[in-house]
């Protein structure tokens, strides 16, 4: 038995699925285990760096009919809350090389740029920009912060006040504007294009495919990590996905070291923002348009990273929906596990992978379809904790710090 009732969810074998296509030469031009070594390098450098957790949770393995789960707990990730403290920040890191490097007329190391105080200078004159729901915009305003260059970010109409205190407390300028994400974005380019500003995305569109790939590039150490303190290699992986950008960099890891044996990849989508599965649906990239409206705030997407899809199309073996109420649940049982499972603070975006797999291994076809059964080792990525603190305790019952204290206290 798992603590999850059985709350409907779509589950769709992804037709483009290769099982035997080699990573490739074109997918190692976008993420490489040499691009992830120098991510790796620049990263474990800054300040505050540390592996997050990867929690083990047997009790609810054992009620799912699972060998094992692994969640890697990204809540703790440079004190910003999750994983994408890797990513944008990463990005700024390294379009500020390029940058002072090309105005410099030579190369500009990552080292360099934190400790020669002319190049700090030379980085205040520099803007970095994004639209974000929250996190990706915190990862940069932090990186341009600890860096030394200017950033403004640009959030929509329904980004929580919370969310946007929290970009706010890293130095960025934060502007509020009218309309949904697409619409933020829409501002933040042209914006950009006025003034001379260098837009800093999670998702790539035709014409710019850099700065996102090194986003991707900088999300890969976290799975490094999670390979690095996992008994065995897993049977299968489930990545929540918003743009895609997440899921890909995950994807892609697996299936550039181990072609044959890689896992068992499934995406997961709210089941009101569902590019991806509608794209593989449809064989292509589609949009999915109105108010995106889901809790998973950072879910919320109607746009595919075409970065992402140039891996996900052919790479994901299936795309899953699921809706709010499944991660609302979730997130109360991760707060209080059973059966000696630790307690987990999981913010509303972390736990789609996991609500997914208890959903498909509560349903026979779909477990089937799966391959999931008593010998599956399960991944997750729990991909942040309370960055929204206020809606966390509105939806658990009681803040991250009273969980953790009612945790250790039990
Ligand atoms: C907590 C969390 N998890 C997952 C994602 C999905 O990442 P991507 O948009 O790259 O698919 C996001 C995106 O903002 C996020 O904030």
């Amino acid at each position: 038995m798992t603590p999850l009732a059985p709350h409907p969810f779509t589950l769709l074998p992804n037709a483009g699925f290769q099982p035997d296509e080699p990573y490739g030469e074109h997918r190692s031009g976008l993420l490489s285990s040499p691009a992830l070594a120098q991510a790796q390098a620049v990263i474990t450098a800054w300040p505050g760096y540390a592996v997050t957790p990867l929690c083990a949770l047997p009790h609810l393995a054992q009620g799912a009919g699972l060998a094992s789960i692994h969640y890697k707990d990204e809540g703790s990730r440079f004190g910003l809350g999750s994983f994408k403290a890797l990513g944008g920040a990463y990005a700024v890191a390294r379009l500020l090389c390029r940058e002072l490097g090309q105005r410099l007329g030579r190369s500009v190391s990552h080292a360099e740029l934190q400790s020669d105080p002319a190049l700090r200078l030379a980085c205040a004159d520099i803007t970095v920009t994004c639209a974000t729901d929250g996190n990706h915009g915190r990862s940069v305003a932090w990186g341009a912060q600890m860096l030394g260059c200017r950033c403004v970010i640009y959030i929509h109409a329904t980004v929580s006040e919370g969310r946007r205190a929290a970009i706010a407390h890293y130095g960025a300028q934060v502007l509020r504007t009218a309309g949904n994400y697409d619409d933020s974005v829409q501002q933040a380019d042209r914006d950009a294009k006025a003034n001379g500003w260098f837009v800093i995305s999670d998702t790539s569109y035709p014409g710019y495919m850099d700065i996102p790939r090194d986003v991707m590039q900088g999300y890969q150490l976290m799975v490094h990590e999670a390979v690095s303190a996992l008994p065995q290699w897993p049977t299968h992986v489930f990545v929540q996905a918003g743009v895609g950008g997440f899921a890909a960099a995950v994807c892609a890891y697996f299936w550039e070291r181990n072609t044959a044996q890689r896992p068992v990849f499934v995406v997961v989508e709210p089941e009101r923002a569902d590019c991806l599965l509608q794209s593989a649906r449809a064989g292509a990239v589609v949009a999915v348009k109105g108010d995106l409206n889901t809790l998973m705030a950072g879910l919320a997407c109607g746009e595919v990273s075409l970065l992402a899809w140039d891996i996900l199309a052919t790479g994901a073996n299936a795309f899953c929906t699921i809706p709010d109420a499944a991660a609302v649940d979730v997130m109360r049982f991760l707060a209080n596990p059973q059966g000696g499972d630790p307690v987990i603070v999981a913010g509303e975006s972390a736990v789609a992978g996991l609500a997914a797999v208890l959903l498909i291994a509560q349903d026979p076809g779909a477990r089937a379809s799966l391959g999931l059964g008593p010998d599956s080792r399960v991944l997750l990525f729990g991909s942040e904790g309370d960055t929204d603190p206020a809606l966390y305790q509105q939806l658990v019952g009681r803040s991250a710090a009273q969980v953790l204290a009612d945790g250790a206290a039990a």
